[in-house]
């Protein structure tokens, strides 16, 4: 298998080397499990320094995130203002006077990995340069300072193709000599699932997240619609997280790390790691949590009712034969939620139930049955979320 995958990645590099632009390159041993991480967009917008990189790569350490399976530190727009003479990208040299590569070094110190934000378009969201025209000067800087991951976003784009340019760029990448996950970034707009699953690791979904509960309701309502593009090493990205940032209450925060893990999305911290409450901190390294995201199935979990009423069962179905159920309330009261054994795919007869947020055991429970009203039921919170990893008893 590893073989011939491998076979399969050296005809695509022979053939992308001959000139075939639009052929993508294969990687198939990246990313096997969705990337988690830390991004500065969400909390610091443009107001990214080298201090800043660095306090928060000591805070994932410190805090437990890094325990947790948090590993990319990643700098999202504004650390770059210019080219050299040469077309090479040019970090600022006030806010990073110590060179990107040295920061990188650090982050290695650390045990984690480091990435980077570009755009496919000749100038970032926030009008930094961008890569267009410079694919291979900049993936091989990236890979002289040592970058794992790469995000490239779609400002200014719009004339181009999004499947061409994306492979353009993975291509560089991997004749950079570094593997460097690509996380594409162009907001659903071209449709990356039906295309992207051979160019990057991760390709966003929707528009922006913002610190809001309609946001999470609406793009885990519109990204769980591509479940079946997802997989190991291809991932459809609902955006980073905003648990800890202060716009949700907790059990909102709740129901959105639960969705982004019932949804396999990469897991990537948006808040400040340094000044984070208990709470905030107990929810992103909720390990129960974080298994079911990583779990090596890679399956994408989809809705398997959704009855109208603002309630929805998310099934995921796990390695090993066990499911992971999250019961979500859109109401702004607490609701009763209701479901069989045979609507998340498992047989009659017993199954052992564990609640993923309280870290409780429940137990056996025997199949509830075809009748409606004998069905298990859970209890949920205004727009929270009850999840459950439910396993055929032996
Ligand atoms: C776009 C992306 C965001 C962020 C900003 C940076 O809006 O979708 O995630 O990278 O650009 O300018």
């Amino acid at each position: 298998m590893r073989i011939t995958t491998r076979l399969a990645g050296a005809v695509l590099a022979l053939l992308g080397g001959l000139g075939f632009a639009h052929v993508a390159v294969a990687q198939p041993r990246l990313a096997l499990t969705p990337p988690m991480g830390f991004n500065t967009w969400n909390k610091f917008g443009c107001d990214v320094r080298e201090s800043l990189v660095r306090e928060m790569a000591d805070a994932i350490v410190a805090s437990g995130m890094k325990a947790a399976g948090y590993r990319y530190v990643v700098i999202d727009d504004c650390w770059q203002v210019a080219r050299d003479g040469a077309g090479r990208i040019v970090a600022d040299p006030e806010r990073f006077p110590s060179g990107i590569k040295s920061l990188a070094d650090y982050v290695h110190g650390l045990g984690l990995s480091f990435g980077i934000y570009t755009d496919i378009g000749p100038k970032t969201c926030a009008g930094r340069p961008g890569s267009y025209g410079h694919f291979a000067e900049d993936a091989r800087s990236y890979a002289a300072w040592g970058v794992d991951y790469v995000k490239v976003d779609w400002c200014h784009a719009d004339s181009l193709d999004a499947p061409t340019q994306y492979a353009r760029m993975r291509r560089a990448l991997d004749q950079s000599g570094r593997r460097i996950v690509l996380s594409i970034c162009e907001w659903g707009l071209n449709h990356p699932w039906d295309w992207a699953g051979p160019v990057g690791q991760l390709w966003r979904t929707t528009g922006d997240i913002s610190d809001n509960w309609q946001s999470v309701v609406w793009i885990a309502n519109a990204s769980g619609h591509h479940a079946a593009a997802a997989g190991p090493g291809h991932w459809n990205d609902p955006d980073m997280l905003e648990v800890g940032n202060g716009g949700m209450t907790a059990d909102e925060y709740r129901t959105h790390l639960s969705l982004w893990a019932m949804m396999a999305a990469p897991l990537m911290a948006g808040n400040d790691i340094r000044a984070m409450s208990g709470v905030t901190r107990a929810i992103l390294t909720n390990a129960d949590v974080i298994a079911v995201d990583q779990d090596r199935l890679g399956e994408q979990g989809r809705i398997v009712i959704d009855q109208g009423d603002g309630t929805q069962v998310w099934l995921k179905r796990l390695a090993g034969g066990g499911r992971a159920v999250a019961a979500v309330n859109y109401h702004a009261d607490s609701a009763d939620v209701m479901f069989r054994w045979k609507e998340i795919g498992l047989p009659a007869g017993g199954a052992t139930v564990r609640d993923l947020w309280r870290h409780q055991d429940l137990g056996r429970h025997d199949d509830p049955g075809h009748d409606i009203a004998t069905g298990y039921r859970v209890k949920v919170a205004p727009h929270g979320v009850v999840m459950l990893r439910i396993a055929p008893a032996r």
